[in-house]
């Protein structure tokens, strides 16, 4: 960031030094490897996931003594205070164990009023999220617009979803509840592709770069999204439920995007909920006879 603006941040200089820091011992695990552990059904979790959140954990008391702490891991600290920090120490635990380099620290801040009770969100005022391996650090304070690695970041001017690229992911728990295959293949033969990554806190940073037009997911936690969001808001973009409805950390679905492309993905999401307009997609049964088929007739 420039030398007067690094002025004016109130968190990030402390935050990003923080995340580099988790980072560089995240790139270090993933150098040597790692075992893992299972935390549920496919939901993995390694020594890097536990060691880092300590790591964070330790540094944010450091920094700001007075903030709270929600983290992936079982951090609950604080919770009462003016300010919570959303922490995911590895965001993309899937890809780290399998040495898929893809993932990131995620670091977001909460004002929370006094007198909020448990299930209402505050302002979300702060966000930082380092990809280790790339040396890229996404940063936002509210107000004072997103950066990466010290340069303003923008979100695409792309109008359609026809020219967009796109993202989602998948849950790593109840995945049998899970319709998002539907709104994968739709979004496919309507995008220009869909990507899935495994990281949801790069997706929506790379949705405030500009990189991708759009990311949605179903049932992510507020550990995944809270510093994307406002990277998101913070480089033009927008952020709802899957109905247009302001978006709440806890509300299990996230429709982000350049804001140009919002309506037009909105409409879609209440005509595939409603079961209207849906391409079928050949069963592999079907496709298995069509293959016979042209075969005998070969
Ligand atoms: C996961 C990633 C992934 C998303 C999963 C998340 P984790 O977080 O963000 O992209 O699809 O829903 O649980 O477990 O790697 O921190
Ligand atoms: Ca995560
Ligand atoms: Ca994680």
């Amino acid at each position: 960031m420039t030398g007067s603006l690094e002025q004016e941040f109130v968190w990030i200089p402390k935050a990003t030094a923080i995340a580099q820091e988790a980072g560089a011992r995240l790139r270090e695990f993933f150098s040597h490897g790692v075992e893992t552990e299972y935390k549920g059904d496919v939901d993995l979790v390694t020594v890097a996931d536990r060691t880092v959140e300590k790591l964070i954990r330790g540094r944010l008391g450091e920094a700001f003594p007075e903030h709270g702490i929600y983290g992936e891991e079982g951090t609950r600290e604080r919770l009462d205070g003016e300010y919570r920090w959303y922490v995911d120490p590895l965001d993309g635990t899937t890809n780290f164990a399998h040495g898929f380099p893809h993932f990131c620290v995620s670091l977001g801040l909460e004002q929370r009023a006094p007198g909020l009770k448990t299930g209402q969100d505050g302002t979300l005022v702060a966000a930082v999220i380092y990809d280790p391996l790339l040396d890229e650090l996404f940063a936002a304070e509210r107000g004072r617009g997103a950066w990466l690695n010290g340069k303003r970041m923008r979100v695409s001017r792309t109008l359609e979803l026809a020219e967009s690229l796109v993202a989602t992911g998948f849950p790593s728990s109840k995945r049998h509840d899970n319709p998002n295959v539907h709104f994968y293949h739709e979004f496919t033969l309507r995008s220009h592709g869909v990507r899935r990554a495994g990281s949801a806190a790069l997706d929506l940073a790379y949705v405030a770069a500009g990189r991708l037009e759009a990311f949605w997911e179903f049932n992510l936690n507020p550990w995944d999204t809270a510093a994307g969001i406002l990277l998101v808001e913070e480089a033009g973009g927008r952020v709802t439920d899957f109905s247009g409805g302001g978006f709440k950390l806890d509300s299990r679905e996230i429709l982000a995007s350049n804001g140009l492309i919002q309506e037009e993905l909105l409409v879609l999401f209440s005509d595939m909920f409603a079961g209207r307009g849906l391409t079928p997609i050949a069963t592999p049964r079907e496709f298995a006879q069509r293959r016979a088929d042209r075969a005998a007739a070969r």
